[in-house]
């Protein structure tokens, strides 16, 4: 048994028990999800991010058939969606299967190639919590289809086509970081990544007496929900006033200084606002590269503090449940950071903690944010696992 043991087997059974048998096998392939430490929301705004793939995430078992049928189920759900090649239907509202379902049409599955697929999805990553379950489902199908239809693209093709489902297909104006993270992760390393020129740099990741566990609001949002597109939108009206005076291609091109120099100029408020937390957090990304490289963990901590006050306060993308975790998190025994991870709205937070205190922070930390908000926080150790592979 590997990593992977436990989903893989009960993958291997809920394929057999809906497919018929045959001598050819599945394939079955594994995509992760991922955390970010830091720059949220960069990557839409031409910045530097510095994710990491998990050491959970989604799975699927697919083989090819003998007619045109495509037919998906996924363990997490009753609905099954089956269609056949040359008449896949457009986006159906909420259903789970828009995310692979984007993917095939973003790589042109047509008649032409020929036969259908029978695919079986099962996932141990929460969903809908800012831990890119999307990306993760989008990316096992871009990639088991790569191999198991001969399209030959390339790993940075398929992050990008991915990018494309999910902002054209499924509707949201996402960047690139979660797709690339789930593909380009590797075990025990950071990935910081220039979201702009598409290149990065693989950091080890080395927290001393110190770990990150993630804790989640138990609060679920919704990407597709007008918050994370508005952001989006505010972002495209900042950069053309930046544009008028600063010879800026994106957003985080601004140094901060240029910036400072030009705020004022911005026609309201919430503008310069959102405008300059991408020039910040674009330099704590870099500096917190440079501080995990040096193992500089309290350094890291500063920046990941300082990140998420930016983002609650110039990008306003925190909430009540977010705060109050991040409030209990902060006041109980060996928290030295705790930080917003994902689009924000709910969802979870990443926390760097002292690992002999890490018991007694869950404790603590669970507690208090029960007394404010009513709700039992969960958490999740972070494993930071590899990106998307074959794994049978
Ligand atoms: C979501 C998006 C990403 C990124 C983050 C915020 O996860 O999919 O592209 O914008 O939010 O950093």
């Amino acid at each position: 048994m590997d990593q992977h043991g436990v989903a893989w087997t009960e993958l291997k059974n809920q394929f057999f028990s809906r497919y018929a048998t045959s001598s050819t096998l599945p394939d079955v392939f594994f995509a992760p999800g991922r955390i970010n430490i830091l720059g949220e929301h960069l990557d839409y705004n031409g910045g530097y991010v510095l994710p990491c793939a998990l050491g959970l995430g989604t799975f699927l078992a697919i083989r090819r058939r003998k007619d045109k049928r495509v037919i998906m189920a996924s363990a997490g759900y009753n609905e099954i969606f089956e269609s056949e090649l040359g008449h896949l239907p457009g986006k159906s509202s909420n259903y789970w299967w828009n995310y692979p379902l984007g993917v095939m049409h973003e790589l042109h599955l047509n008649e032409s190639d020929n036969q259908g697929v029978e695919m079986q999805f099962a996932s141990n990553l929460p969903t809908g919590v800012g831990l890119s379950s999307s990306a993760s489902i989008e990316v096992v199908t871009a990639f088991a289809m790569n191999k198991i239809l001969e399209k030959a693209l390339s790993l940075q093709e398929l992050a990008l086509l991915c990018r494309r489902a999910e902002n054209d297909f499924v509707g949201v104006q996402c960047g690139i970081m979660d797709q690339y993270a789930v593909i380009f992760g590797k075990k025990d390393h950071a990935i910081f990544f220039d979201t702009k020129h598409l290149v990065h740099e693989l950091v080890p990741v080395h927290l001393g007496d110190y770990l990150f566990l993630i804790l989640d609001t138990n609060t679920r949002r919704q990407l597709e929900s007008t918050a994370f597109n508005e952001r989006y939108q505010e972002c495209r009206a900042a950069l053309k006033t930046m544009q008028r005076l600063l010879n800026v291609q994106e957003i985080a091109d601004a140094s901060p200084e240029a910036f400072e120099e030009m705020e004022n100029w911005f026609p309201d408020e919430s503008a310069r606002k959102r405008a300059r937390h991408i020039v910040f957090e674009n330099e704590r990304v870099k500096q917190g590269a440079a501080a995990l490289r040096d193992g500089k963990v309290e350094e890291l901590a500063g920046l990941m503090n300082a990140s998420h006050e930016s983002a609650r306060d110039n990008y306003e993308i925190s909430c009540f449940e977010l705060e109050a975790l991040i409030g209990a998190a902060l006041a109980s025994p060996g928290c030295l950071a705790a930080r917003i991870s994902g689009a924000g709205f709910g969802g979870c937070t990443l926390n760097l903690v002292n690992k002999m205190k890490a018991d007694e922070f869950m404790q603590e930390t669970r507690s208090r944010y029960r007394k404010a908000t009513g709700i039992t926080a969960m958490f999740y150790p972070v494993e930071i696992g590899s990106g998307v592979s074959m794994i049978k």
